[in-house]
């Protein structure tokens, strides 16, 4: 009898071989193989040439009706999907471990149900009395949402055909995908082949019955949703859930979004009564912020299109002997800290190279934006120079490695935020225009700003 053709599959790219090895040879991650049954391949004598339907071609300017959008009332979840989820598409939801992302579902579920929807809520990690627990801690426990803790594709569809006198469900949630399971494949949950079949069922159903369907997925430790890429590219909408454990801000962001834009986010903050909506995110991280502190910069950073000021602080310590500094990040590229303390030193003749340099975004903030260049800049002057920047002002600007100071986009978004704060100056780029009454000054080079 002809032995079943095993294969090694890499659970974080998913490229397969058929011998193990510790290191995938596609994406050079370690101990990534998993066994897995090998897929079934057809010889080449089937022959796709022949025996097809010819498809009805469409034109591009026939009349289509908008897919139906369900929105969940909460404002922050609605906007970040660029307008409520929409029936009949699959949406993936990824995050670390804890950040929230079962409690969010939850109380979208929750309100999609009081809202007169029906609701399935699936658990595969959690027993139903514990997802009710947290749901009655929510106050969510008068709300009409069907629950059940499984993992088996079969059983779940079965549940989800008969569900509600046949009429079906809107709006399905499964929490999470790893932990779901197809009895046509023979490999453990969790697996790249098994989160794919199991990924595909549930979306054919999304597709079938009109319900709009969510998949909780894990995130590798470098981030990506776990198992193969493919997964974002099965579904509608892929939401990345981001925020440090440690602080209360979570942030929604779309990350691929076929029905909307991906610039939009959506900002919650965790509390006692589970995730509330941040309509301000900039008070959040401006809270508590001393004032007329040397080091402490207040940066206008965009989230798409979304303003939010966040403080940069900087401490720089002298050292007297020739012992190697330290250089310390949180918060932001330690290799864009690097420039722009080589274009100090370069540029603007400051001796930062025997001083230690530690950096912080404040509120545990991930800053991306480039145009945070001048606003660190400005930071480590005015603790390097122990001058305090003015407390009502905010910093922007990209630098390049002459010492520059570029324009950046969205200037004016940035200003109108800040007016609206009660911040009457803006630092930035030559040829700022005010905006609000807030008076702008605009520097060329970053030597300017050190005079
Ligand atoms: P959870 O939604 O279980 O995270 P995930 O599904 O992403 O793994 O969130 C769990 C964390 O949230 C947990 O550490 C406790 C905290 N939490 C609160 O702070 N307040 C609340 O009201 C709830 C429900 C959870
Ligand atoms: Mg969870």
């Amino acid at each position: 009898m002809a032995k079943a053709k095993r294969q090694y599959v890499c659970q974080n790219c998913g490229s397969a071989t058929y011998r193990w090895q510790g290191q995938c040879t596609d994406c050079g991650e370690w101990n990534t193989l998993v066994e897995e049954a090998a897929e079934t391949v057809f010889s080449a004598k089937h022959d796709l040439s022949r025996g097809g339907r010819a498809l009805a071609l469409e034109t591009l300017d026939a009349h289509s009706v908008m897919p139906e959008r369900m929105l969940c009332g909460i404002a922050e979840f609605d906007r970040a999907l660029g307008g409520g989820f929409v029936a009949g598409s699959a949406t993936l939801i990824g995050g670390d471990p804890g950040i929230g992302k079962s409690t969010l579902l939850l109380q979208a579920a929750g309100r999609l149900a009081k809202g007169g929807r029906s609701v399935v809520y699936i658990s595969g990690e959690e027993a139903a009395a514990q997802v009710r627990l947290r749901a009655q801690r929510l106050g969510l426990g008068d709300a009409a949402v069907a629950l059940a803790s499984a993992t088996s594709v079969r059983d779940i569809l079965a549940t989800l055909d008969g569900f509600g006198e046949g009429r079906g469900a809107d709006f399905v949630v499964i929490d999470s995908i790893q932990t779901m399971h197809s009895d046509l494949i023979d490999s453990a949950p969790g697996t790249v082949s098994q989160v794919r079949a199991s990924a595909q069922e549930l979306i054919r159903y999304a597709k079938d019955s009109g319900a709009a369907i969510v998949l909780v997925g894990h995130v590798t430790k470098d981030g990506t949703i776990a198992g193969p890429r493919v997964l974002e590219h099965m579904v509608d909408t892929v939401l990345s859930f981001e925020g440090e454990r440690s602080h209360q801000y979570r942030i929604l962001r779309a990350v691929k979004n076929r029905f909307g834009g991906t610039d939009e986010i959506g900002v919650f903050a965790m509390g006692e009564e589970g995730l509330g909506e941040v309509a301000n995110p900039s008070s959040l991280f401006l809270t508590d912020r001393s004032r007329d502190v040397p080091g402490s910069v207040v940066f206008p950073a965009l989230e798409g299109t979304r303003p939010v000021l966040v403080e940069v602080q900087a401490l720089t310590v002298r050292l007297a002997s020739g012992a190697t500094p330290r250089r310390a990040v949180v918060g932001w590229d330690s290799g864009r800290l690097a420039m722009v303390l080589a274009v100090l030193e370069a540029r603007c003749g400051l001796q930062m190279g025997a001083a230690e340099v530690y950096l912080n975004i404040a509120g545990g903030y991930r800053l991306t934006d480039p145009a945070a260049d001048l606003a660190v800049a400005a930071a480590l002057i005015s603790a390097f120079s122990e001058r305090p920047v003015p407390a009502d002002a905010i910093v922007f600007g990209e630098l390049s490695l002459s010492g520059e100071v570029r324009p950046v986009a969205h200037d004016a978004l940035r200003l109108r935020e800040a007016a609206k704060l009660g911040f009457s100056k803006g630092w930035g780029p030559k040829g700022l225009k005010a905006v609000n009454g807030i008076g702008v000054t605009g520097f060329a080079r970053l030597g300017e700003l050190v005079d």
